[in-house]
């Protein structure tokens, strides 16, 4: 067990270098299972997610090897084997899998993912693609596991009821190796998709329309060896950049897409936050009047879900009554006891819906870390306390936040890790 220690208070200034995007990296690496040969993918972050990533290609008889923050993945003795329920259940991403190994083998049989509490996150529009390209889907109440089978994938028009994230991915990932054309309307546009897209068409997939809500994938028989750079996380960079709202003085976040922050940029705007922007960084100083704001999360180009937790900290310090609506996630509210303990004033209406009264004080005191973005909330509400933060349950946090203590350490704050 680990916990975060925090004295607060701290002036932030400095660089913070940005990392390859979490939620790019975990369906890259199982898309290089795709491929017939060795695909390298660069700018890996250095997350707990991905080392649950690689244990389970271990276990799938792929080798990697990593040199700095490059990973060289060889499938070409790929093997179709269950993947352990402790490991599928590490991490949400391990659905991806199922994709993945449908695609090459036909035949998948695999346990529920995992992944943060924040929601019931059901995998039907997964399912509901994967039978529409030609799968018949089983599942075993007794051991929990789904099986899939295919006597052959067969291109056709699927239209998902929501826009998710995952089964855009994982549609793209089965209908790349099946006959024929795939329409997938109502896709999901976040930049991530275009990322593994890029990665895929490098292998030589025929992807067009990534990025948009209608994507078009003509099977190809056999994808070859592939490079990819994994794009920057631009919820690692909208959280330091909140931080920079509220403790920096020059703080400088670098190494970052800025257009890929707009929907944070909108809402920094409506609430007097200045930042500059140049090229692939953006500097931003406290703002000693933030205004308060009505937000609601959305999907892409919406404001993201994966910012909401850490933005009701920067709202405990605006001036005035700030509205807040989560509307992908039902159980995103977690964290809001621990805020309130430290002296926030946010009042949750139901799961959903919260009023931020501020400004207020916060102080330092014993908490909890409930999912990896309330835990990040909670980092950041510790930096801006007054006295000691001490926080439990840290491996949420590790999941998706690359060197967090050096990163923060090295522009100022009084942070560490300690075991317990
Ligand atoms: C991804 C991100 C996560 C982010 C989310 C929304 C990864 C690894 N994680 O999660 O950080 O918060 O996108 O931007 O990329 N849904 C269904 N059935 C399904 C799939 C999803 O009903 O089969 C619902 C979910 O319950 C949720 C909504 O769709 O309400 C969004 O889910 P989705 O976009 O699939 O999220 P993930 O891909 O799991």
């Amino acid at each position: 067990m680990k916990e975060i220690i925090i004295n607060g208070g701290k002036t932030l200034s400095g660089n913070i270098s940005i990392g390859g995007a979490k939620n790019s990296v975990v369906a890259l690496i199982p898309a290089a299972l795709l491929s017939s040969d060795i695909c390298n993918i660069n700018k890996v972050p250095n997350i707990s997610d991905k080392d649950a990533l690689i244990d389970i290609l271990n276990i799938l008889n792929v080798k990697t090897n990593f040199e700095n923050t490059s990973v060289t993945i060889d499938s070409t003795n790929l093997k179709n084997t269950i993947i352990p329920e402790d490991l599928s259940q590490k991490l949400r991403a391990s659905y991806y899998f199922m994709g993945v190994l449908l695609a090459k083998f036909k035949h998948v049989e695999m346990y529920f993912p995992g992944g943060c509490n924040i929601g019931t996150r059901p995998i039907d529009l997964h399912l509901k693609g994967f039978e529409a390209l030609g799968a018949k889907i089983s599942h075993n109440e007794k051991t929990h596991i789904y099986t899939l089978d295919a006597q052959e994938l067969i291109g056709t028009r699927i239209k998902l009821d929501f826009a998710s994230v995952g089964a855009t991915i994982n549609i793209m990932f089965a209908a790349c190796l099946a006959s024929g054309t795939t329409i997938l309307e109502n896709a999901a546009k976040e930049i991530e998709i275009i990322n593994i897209a890029d990665f895929l068409n490098n292998m030589g997939a025929k992807i067009k329309g990534a990025g948009t809500s209608t994507i078009t994938i003509e099977g190809v028989k056999k994808l070859k060896g592939a490079t990819i750079d994994v794009i920057p996380d631009r919820i690692e960079a909208g959280t330091y950049l909140m931080i920079g709202a509220m403790i920096g003085d020059n703080l400088s976040v670098c190494g970052i897409e800025p257009s890929q922050l707009k929907a944070l940029f909108d809402k920094f705007d409506d609430m007097g936050i200045k930042y500059k922007i140049s090229d692939d960084k953006v500097t931003i100083s406290k703002c000693n009047n933030i205004l308060p704001i009505n937000i609601k999360t959305l999907v892409y180009p919406g404001f993201p879900t994966d910012l909401g937790q850490p933005i009701s900290v920067l709202l405990t310090q605006a001036n005035g009554t700030s509205y807040f609506e989560e509307t992908i996630w039902e159980n995103r509210m977690q964290h809001v006891k621990y805020l309130n303990m430290m002296g926030a004033n946010i009042k949750l209406q139901d799961n959903t819906h919260s009023i931020i009264n501020g400004p207020t004080k916060l102080k330092g005191c014993h908490i909890n870390a409930t999912d990896l973005r309330g835990g990040a909330a909670l980092v950041m509400a510790g930096l801006i306390a007054e006295g000691t933060t001490t926080i439990s349950n840290i491996e949420y946090i590790l999941r998706g936040y690359e060197n967090l203590i050096n990163k923060l350490s090295k522009v100022g704050a009084d942070i560490k890790i300690i075991d317990v």
